[in-house]
């Protein structure tokens, strides 16, 4: 049965909230939302599409439940999950005492392939859909990340890091190596099913200026395929960088001057970023993973977003993990709240709802395919559960309208809200069975 209708209170977002708050979102408080093959045909009060309902169509009650489309996480590191919690470090000190041994051992396929499968099952727990995913040096890290995505059928961006410098010896590639590598990885995988490729220089201290070259030489030769890399964390990275590029106007600017920058370029944190670079981050559509948790770990510093808003660069929201400390977009939601509160800023849960969906689809590029529920999408979706603990009940039973139920949402969920993720119309993960729940 391929054909399914879902029953229940249903959100999706058409628009930027910052730009008109009514205009920018459905809400169905009795919805419906009718799928078959894979993609949304129709989403609507269930009222309206029952009443012409196709024939042999199974119908799906979610009580107390919200439908949300599938979280995107716009900046996560697939072999950092096992250094989650790392005491003790700032950035810089943290990569050399803990990144680098872990991503060690990712040459080994077995082992990638391992991590891998967890990550993924970790993903779908915390109703993340779709990710922009660092693997390591290593071609193995991606052939077995990509290979785990594709059995899941899921909509997934990755890459292989380009790392010849400032890094353990063991650690690094060469600006050819990293070239040929990368460039058999895009003939592999890009493309192949729902799998994006990106190319992912780790940032400006760990590439020297041939390697970046090399990096937009793939860019050029293999149009549509993403560039993912970091940028102005942490102060002590950016002082680093003036030192290592000292010709060059800023740190985007190493970047720039390779031809690494456009509508598919993330970069993530963004921090620290000076008026000139804000201003060509914009002008060449450049995009931005806002990562609270892991800008609090590490003490890097307060992402502005009102900063991204009024200059129109897309913004999405990234976990990075193993900096950041949860898989969850719904706690990540809850520190962008608190990291907006220091700056003297309220950031709407409309905003953080449409950031972790929507918003986060048209940082990677990929509003045509995901994001909301208009006809045509790929069916990713989760159910979240209003109910899913004690307090979440008792402090919902509380909310007066969709507002107040979405804060609270971001402020107390977590992976327990999770009911279920569903994958191109197919339930991938259910909480309580903790197993999945394949529909054919
Ligand atoms: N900058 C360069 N590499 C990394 C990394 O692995 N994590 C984070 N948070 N920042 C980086
Ligand atoms: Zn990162």
């Amino acid at each position: 049965m391929s054909r399914l209708f879902h029953r229940g209170q249903i959100l999706h977002f058409l628009g930027d909230p910052s730009q008109g708050a009514e205009e920018s979102y459905e809400y169905f408080p009795d919805g419906g939302l009718l799928i078959d093959d894979g993609k949304v045909i129709a989403v609507d009060h269930a009222s309206v599409l029952l009443s012409s309902l196709p024939r042999n169509t199974e119908i799906r009650e979610h009580p107390s439940a919200l439908l949300v489309p599938g979280f995107i996480d716009t900046h996560i590191h697939y072999p950092q999950m096992d250094i989650i919690g790392a005491h003790g470090e700032q950035l810089l000190e943290w990569l050399d005492k803990y990144v680098f041994p872990t991503e060690a051992q990712f040459g080994d396929f077995a082992h990638a392939q391992a991590v891998a499968k967890r990550f993924l099952a970790e993903l779908l727990r915390n109703g993340t859909t779709t990710a922009l995913v660092f693997g390591t040096v290593h071609p193995e890290s991606v052939d077995a990340f990509f290979g785990e995505a594709e059995a899941l059928n899921l909509r997934m961006i990755a890459g292989k890091v380009m790392m010849d410098r400032n890094a353990p010896e063991f650690l690094r590639d060469t600006a050819a190596s990293s070239y040929t590598q990368s460039k058999a990885l895009i003939e592999r995988w890009h493309g192949k099913g729902r799998l994006r490729y990106a190319v992912t220089p780790r940032f400006a201290p760990t590439s020297t200026p041939e390697q970046l070259k090399a990096a937009g030489r793939l860019l050029r030769e293999h149009p549509g395929v993403y560039l993912h890399t970091h940028m102005s964390e942490n102060l002590n990275e950016i002082a680093w960088v003036e030192e290592l590029f000292p010709h060059l106007d800023h740190y985007l600017h190493s970047y720039d001057d390779a031809g690494l920058l456009g509508r598919r370029s993330v970069f993530a944190h963004c921090v620290h970023l000076s008026e000139a670079e804000w201003q060509r981050m914009a002008e060449t559509q450049s995009n931005i993973a806002f990562c609270p948790t892991s800008n609090l770990f590490l003490g890097s510093g307060l992402f502005p977003l009102a900063k991204a808003e009024s200059c129109g660069v897309h913004a999405g929201l990234g976990t990075d993990i193993g900096a950041g400390t949860s898989f969850s977009l719904l706690e990540t939601m809850d520190e962008a709240y608190k990291v907006q509160q220091l700056q003297g800023h309220s950031l709407t849960p409309f905003k953080s709802f449409y950031l972790a969906t929507l918003g986060g689809a048209r940082a990677l590029d990929l509003e045509a395919q995901l994001g909301n529920f208009l006809p045509g999408k790929e069916a990713d979706f989760l159910v979240l559960d209003l109910a899913a603990t004690p307090l979440l009940k008792q402090r919902m039973a509380h909310c007066e309208n969709l507002f107040e139920t979405l804060f609270v949402l971001s402020t107390l969920g977590d992976d327990r809200c999770i009911r279920e993720t569903w994958i191109m119309g197919d339930c991938k993960y259910q909480r309580d069975t903790a197993a999945d729940c394949t529909m054919q």
